[in-house]
């Protein structure tokens, strides 16, 4: 494993993503703060990290490690975050990770805002499922600094994080990207600057046939998923994925691209995705998307 150059980490966003960043940024021995808009915001998310490290904590006294030593370990971890509302708290880290909304002129504006706040020698990350991250760089006025540095959901589980180079990125500053990614427990793979690099490019367009499969009534929501699950082994279905990602994100990302790739035909919106979205209906985060959800559980 390459030694990580990066000790203090910045999360912008602190949802869920940036609170599973946050975390495992953490394990990895960084200092972190997450940044949010609001305090309701803020702690709601670190209340999600008490909870993950709780759990994980449980799991491995579970497997044998003694009580005491397991949350004496998640104690450590804990201690290693703060939180803050103000992103003048960024201006001294030594990698910044954007975890906010999947809407490019908004976080065009962080990474402006972020370029003016942060050391010269501080790398940019965009956790972005869709965006190019050259355009993020250049409006950031450091692109030889900027990375993407996508993780999956749920962060503390999933062990992939691609790490994506521009045209413009500087090789010590990927180096060190990589790097991070190993240090937070993770299995780096290196991905251009393509939309929705490798997972998302594959993912996303197999979620949009399964929503179509749905609504031309092709088979019932719950044989598409159970045909993806027994049949290739896949942990949950297409339609249960969906509601795990967030309808809205799976909305954001399909709407960036159709309108940046008219010509692609693998990217286009099904119409209850659209639907749902209209009505409030964004998945397990508000209790119902494709599926109805009890907490963190299909009713
Ligand atoms: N922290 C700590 N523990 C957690 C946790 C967390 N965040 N989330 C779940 N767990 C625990 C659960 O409590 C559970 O513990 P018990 O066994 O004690 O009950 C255990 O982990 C397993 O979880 P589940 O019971 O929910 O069951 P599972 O075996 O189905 O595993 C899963 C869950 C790992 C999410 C698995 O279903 C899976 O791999 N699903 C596919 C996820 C996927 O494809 N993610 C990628 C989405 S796309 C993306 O992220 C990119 C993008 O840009 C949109
Ligand atoms: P989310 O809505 O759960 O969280 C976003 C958080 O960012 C919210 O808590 C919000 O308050 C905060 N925020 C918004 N603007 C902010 C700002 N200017 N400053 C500070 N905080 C701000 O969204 P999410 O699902 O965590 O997605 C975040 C990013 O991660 C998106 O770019 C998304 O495409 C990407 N992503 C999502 C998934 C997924 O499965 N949902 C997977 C991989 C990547």
């Amino acid at each position: 494993m390459t030694p990580n150059p990066i000790k203090k980490v910045g999360v912008v966003g602190c949802g869920l993503m940036g609170h599973g960043i946050v975390q495992v940024a953490a394990q990895g021995g960084c200092q972190v703060v997450a940044v949010e808009t609001e305090q309701k915001f803020l702690d709601s998310g670190l209340g999600r990290i008490d909870k993950s490290l709780a759990k994980l904590a449980e799991k491995a006294i579970e497997k044998g490690k003694p009580a005491d030593a397991a949350k004496a370990d998640a104690a450590a971890v804990r201690a290693r975050i703060s939180g803050s509302l103000d992103k003048q708290a960024l201006a001294d880290c030594d990698l910044v990770i954007e975890a906010i909304v999947e809407n490019l002129d908004v976080k065009k504006a962080l990474f402006a805002e972020l370029g003016r706040i942060c050391k010269p020698a501080t790398i940019l990350a965009s956790n972005t499922s869709s965006f190019p991250i050259g355009e993020m760089g250049a409006a950031s006025g450091r692109p030889d600094r900027m990375v993407g540095l996508h993780f999956f959901n749920p962060v503390q589980l999933m062990k992939l994080v691609e790490v994506v180079r521009t045209d413009k990125t500087a090789p010590e500053a990927f180096a060190a990207a990589r790097a991070f990614g190993e240090a937070c427990g993770k299995v780096p793979v290196a991905c251009k600057d393509t939309p929705g690099f490798v997972v998302n490019r594959l993912l996303v367009p197999y979620m949009v046939q399964a929503i179509e499969m749905l609504d031309r009534g092709d088979a019932s929501k719950e044989d598409i998923d159970a045909a993806m699950q027994f049949g290739c082994g896949y942990p949950m279905g297409p339609l249960t994925l969906t509601d795990y990602v967030g309808l809205d994100t799976t909305l954001f990302i399909l709407d960036g691209w159709v309108k940046r790739y008219p010509n692609e035909p693998a990217f286009r919106v099904p119409k209850s995705l659209r639907e749902k979205v209209a009505a409030g209906k964004l998945g397990r985060k508000t209790g119902e998307g494709y599926y109805k959800w009890e907490g963190d559980k299909k009713a």
